[in-house]
């Protein structure tokens, strides 16, 4: 069929397969390019492994240093004239490209909240690998069913205590406006988006995996955080899912303590805003992103994922001395970058002048809107998207 782009709000509704494939390729190149990452991990478990910072893990492990790399994940393959989802497209074309590497891939596709999609995963690291050296956890949903209990939490995103009025943009029409967001009406939605993004899961994954015997001795855990700067505050890291991420942070010296006889070690790495499914749905930021990559272009910083979790592993996970950078709170810092102070100061000058008028001028709302696209396997210069593309595209390792 041919395949477009079509979008409803911040979602595409269609996905690319040879452009997925395309961007897969180019970050496994880019992972090349920066040669091999010694001491880096051998077996690797991905939770949330086919888009955003768990896709770039998978390959970072994968091309940096030869891990042979299980991926769980949420997707959708085509059905009945429907395309599949982006991340099922990127895990096909990952297996493929890993396959014809001599690379170890296989691939789980169900609910990671799941007792289920843990006890498979168990099962294939079991039967295939021994043990895992590392496990990545990159989950990003709006909502989980706790597999004890059976009830369903759903996230929300929203201000604590007092609305929140700034400036966001619609990146498809480029329209900046003031929205204003209004505050949690109750300590529930709290509870239920740090139920869906906080650290009991990962927790859970953790605790199973150590039960089985499937973690190798000297195992390490990363899942990823944000922070940012003061004007997403109020919606992200003192808003509902900065609670999720407190508590995710907070996880760490509880696998610590549950590694300990393993001599492993967890991590939480903050990461940079970057376009992905995920932040794209919330207000404000794609704004604040699209002046952010301006600027940390210009400076010749600005990374994507896979620049992200190169330099996670390379720098700081896996260093040749095997110390690992923190910051005061026991963090990785891969955000440092966008942090910086001269580039914050650039970016909160920006913020105030910016306004439909001077969007494309000031910003690098192009940039972003072309990202978006690109998640979705659209815009590559080398794929020609008047052309019939074969929606059916299989993981090997799915049946
Ligand atoms: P994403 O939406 O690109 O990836 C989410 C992954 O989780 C996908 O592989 C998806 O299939 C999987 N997933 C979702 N629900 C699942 C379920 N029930 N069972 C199995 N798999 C499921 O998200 P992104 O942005 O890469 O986020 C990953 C982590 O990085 C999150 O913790 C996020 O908060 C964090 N982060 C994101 C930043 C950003 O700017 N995008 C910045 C810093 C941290
Ligand atoms: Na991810």
């Amino acid at each position: 069929m041919i395949i477009q782009p079509r979008t409803r709000g911040f979602i595409c509704l269609t996905a690319h397969p040879d452009g997925a494939h395309q961007a897969v390729k180019n970050q496994i190149e880019y992972v090349k390019s920066k040669g091999e990452i010694k001491n880096g991990p051998k077996k690797v478990l991905v939770i949330g492994a086919s888009t955003g910072f768990g896709l770039s893990s998978r390959i970072t492990a994968a091309f940096g240093s030869d891990a042979a790399t299980i991926g769980v994940f949420f997707e959708k393959p085509a059905s009945e004239g429907k395309m599949g989802t982006a991340g099922w497209y990127n895990s096909a074309a990952f297996e493929k490209e890993a396959h014809a590497s001599g690379l170890y891939a296989k691939s789980i596709n169900g609910d990671a909240f799941s007792d289920e999609v843990k006890k498979e995963t168990i099962e294939l690291i079991k039967k295939d690998l021994g043990q895992v050296d590392l496990v990545v956890y990159s989950l990003a949903s709006p909502r989980r069913t706790h597999p004890k209990t059976g009830v369903a939490y759903a996230s929300v995103l929203k201000p604590i205590g007092q609305p929140f009025t700034n400036k966001t943009v619609d990146f498809h029409t480029g329209v900046v406006s003031d929205i204003t967001i209004n505050p949690v009406e109750n300590d529930e939605d709290i509870a239920n988006t740090i139920a869906v993004m906080g650290g009991e899961d990962w927790k859970f994954w953790i605790e199973d995996l150590k039960a089985a015997g499937v973690l190798a001795k000297d195992v390490k855990t990363v899942a990823y955080s944000y922070i940012g700067p003061e004007l997403t505050f109020p919606i992200y890291r003192n808003g509902t899912i900065g609670q999720a991420k407190n508590d995710l942070e907070a996880t760490v010296p509880v696998l610590n303590n549950l590694l300990k006889d393993l001599n492993g070690t967890s991590y939480v790495s903050v990461n940079k805003a970057l376009v992905t499914q995920s932040s794209s749905a919330i207000p404000v930021v794609p704004l604040y992103i699209s002046l952010l990559y301006k600027v940390m272009k210009a400076k010749g910083t600005h990374e994507g994922t896979i620049e992200q979790m190169q330099r996670l592993f390379a720098d700081r996970l896996y260093t040749e001395n095997g110390e690992v950078e923190l910051d005061e709170a026991g963090r990785i810092r891969v955000d440092d970058w966008e942090m910086a102070d001269d580039v914050q100061a650039e970016v909160a000058k920006l913020w105030n002048q910016i306004s439909t008028e001077n969007l494309s001028e000031i910003s690098d709302i192009e940039g972003y809107r072309k990202e978006f696209f690109n998640l979705f396997g659209f815009e590559f210069d080398e794929i020609d998207y008047e052309k019939d593309a074969n929606e059916n595209v299989q993981i090997p390792s799915i049946e």
